[in-house]
Order: structure tokens, then C-alpha cells, then sequence
């Protein structure tokens, strides 16, 4: 297989490889370690191919609250229909950030694609992380910070296109409240990478609202520094996994009038561990 780096700092592109192949495997999880987002173009698979791969990665954690693919519980639909204005996964965000123990990583594979537009940018949370001060550095480790599902999927946001359209669901079940460090110990590459993200993060423990407005502010302000981006720009077949512990992501609502179908799974990970 032929890995090409997107960027400087992380993201990779992967020719001429098969996720089919249990072979292949450890070079595609060597590269997902290394480079935090891999994009494996051209795959030919069905939905029992993507979730064997998936499970080679870990036990898969079915989301509570996107619509399932009726054939495959454990896969979510990520679909946005041609008279649809909203998209899933507008704002910056890490999925799974409400959950005891977040989620490895998401396994995106695109079935229905538009003609322009409907990219997936990623941010390294991990070099966004190197480049901060030293200063800055030493006040965030001691920090935690409180991340939440409900004002993201709960009673609140019923009224939004992706819930009027059945895409989101089941806002009874949004009671997840959970801290985690602020600058957590990556479990798989063991690099430092900071854990709050603009969607789900509520607050920093301790701090006055107004501290930690600011300081979340100052974290956001710099993750979305061009620098530490990367964008993934999708044909139909390519599957792109990212790592949910290193990077946030973003879809792009460019492309009103046409149809978007992706499927999702995500893969259980494991406690957060300070830096
Ligand atoms: C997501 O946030 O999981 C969806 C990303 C995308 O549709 O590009």
C-alpha cells in the first residue's frame, strides 16, 4: 500500500489497499496510530466488510442517538437528503466526548457523495497541543473539564432539521455528564493531546465561568489554527477513519440541493488518563 501524508503534521492518504484484507491490517493500524486521520481510497465493500474491519480495531460502540442503517443497527446512517438544509457534524467536535470512556475512533465509508463540496476537515489536537507555550502548557495539565450530550442531543434541540428529519434521535437518552483531563495521555501513541472540543465540553472544573469561557476560548481559537487542519475530500468507496483521542472534525454543508449518504461506526475506546 502507498501512504500519502496530507499535511505536515497529520492525515494520510492510503492507495492500493483492502480493508477486506486481515493481512493488511497492521500497517492500516501502524498508519492510524502515526497519522491520527487515514483516508483508505477506493474500497469495494459491503456493510459486513466495514464492520469486520471495525472490529478489528475493538468492540463497536452503537450511538444512542443517530438514526441506525435498518439492515445494520450497529452502523450509523449520516445522511443528508437533496432537500435537507442541515448536516450532522457541523460544529468542531470529538464524538463520544460525553462518554465515560470516548470512543478510539469513527470508520466513515462514503456511499453517496455530491458533485462538489461535502469535505470532512479534521484538526490535530495533538500538535495544536505541541505548539502551545510552556506556560500555557503547565496550567492546562492539572486541569479536567466537564463534557456533556444534552444540550447537543437532548429535549433542547428537537426543534433542529436533523431532529425534525429523524437523523437525530432519542433525547431522553442524553444525560451523559463526564469530566476528563484537559491534556490527556494519547493510550495508543502516547503523545500529549489536548481532550475539549467547541460542541460538547461545558466548563472547566474549578475555574469561574468567565475563566473558563476564556481559557476553553483560547484552547479553540488556536486548535483552529490552519496549521493543524487537514481536509478530506471524499469519492465514492473511500473510507476514512480518524482518531477520535487526537483530532476533532467538522462536515462541511456546502451542498445544498444535493444528497450526502455516509456510514458510520465507531469503536469503543477506553478512561482518559491525564498527561
Ligand atoms: C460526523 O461528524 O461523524 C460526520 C462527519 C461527516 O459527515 O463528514
Amino acid at each position: 500500500m502507498d501512504i500519502k501524508r496530507l499535511t505536515g503534521l497529520f492525515g494520510a492518504e492510503i492507495f492500493g489497499a483492502d480493508i477486506r484484507d486481515p493481512n493488511q491490517f497492521d500497517d492500516i493500524r501502524q498508519a492510524f496510530v502515526d497519522h491520527s486521520v487515514i483516508t483508505l481510497r477506493g474500497q469495494t465493500i459491503t456493510p459486513e466488510d466495514h464492520l469486520a474491519f471495525a472490529r478489528r480495531f475493538g468492540a463497536i460502540n452503537i450511538n444512542r442517538f443517530f438514526a441506525p442503517l435498518n439492515s445494520h443497527p450497529e452502523i450509523s446512517l449520516v445522511v443528508k437528503e437533496a432537500d435537507q438544509t442541515g448536516a450532522v457534524g457541523e460544529e468542531w467536535h470529538t464524538d463520544h466526548a460525553y462518554d465515560t470512556e470516548p470512543a478510539t475512533g469513527s470508520i466513515l465509508h462514503a456511499i453517496d457523495i455530491p458533485p462538489h463540496g461535502g469535505d470532512t476537515i479534521f484538526a490535530s489536537t495533538t500538535a495544536a497541543y505541541d505548539a502551545l507555550s510552556e506556560p500555557f502548557k503547565r496550567m492546562l495539565e492539572g486541569l479536567h473539564a466537564w463534557h456533556s450530550s444534552r444540550h447537543v442531543f437532548g429535549a433542547d434541540v428537537a426543534d433542529t432539521d436533523s431532529a425534525r428529519t429523524g437523523r437525530i434521535g432519542n433525547a431522553h437518552l442524553a444525560t451523559q455528564d463526564v469530566l476528563h483531563p484537559v491534556v490527556i495521555r494519547h493510550p495508543l501513541s502516547g503523545r500529549k493531546s489536548l481532550f475539549v472540543n467547541p460542541q460538547f465540553t461545558t466548563r472547566i472544573e474549578g475555574l469561574s465561568p468567565i475563566e473558563s469561557r476564556h481559557i476553553l476560548g483560547a484552547i479553540y481559537e488556536h486548535c483552529q489554527k490552519p496549521e493543524f487542519q487537514a481536509r478530506v475530500r471524499w469519492q465514492p468507496g473511500d473510507v476514512t477513519m480518524w482518531d477520535n483521542r487526537a483530532t476533532w472534525h467538522k462536515a462541511i454543508n456546502d451542498y445544498q440541493g444535493y444528497r450526502r449518504e455516509m456510514h458510520r461506526i465507531t469503536v469503543e475506546g477506553c478512561a482518559l488518563v491525564a498527561a
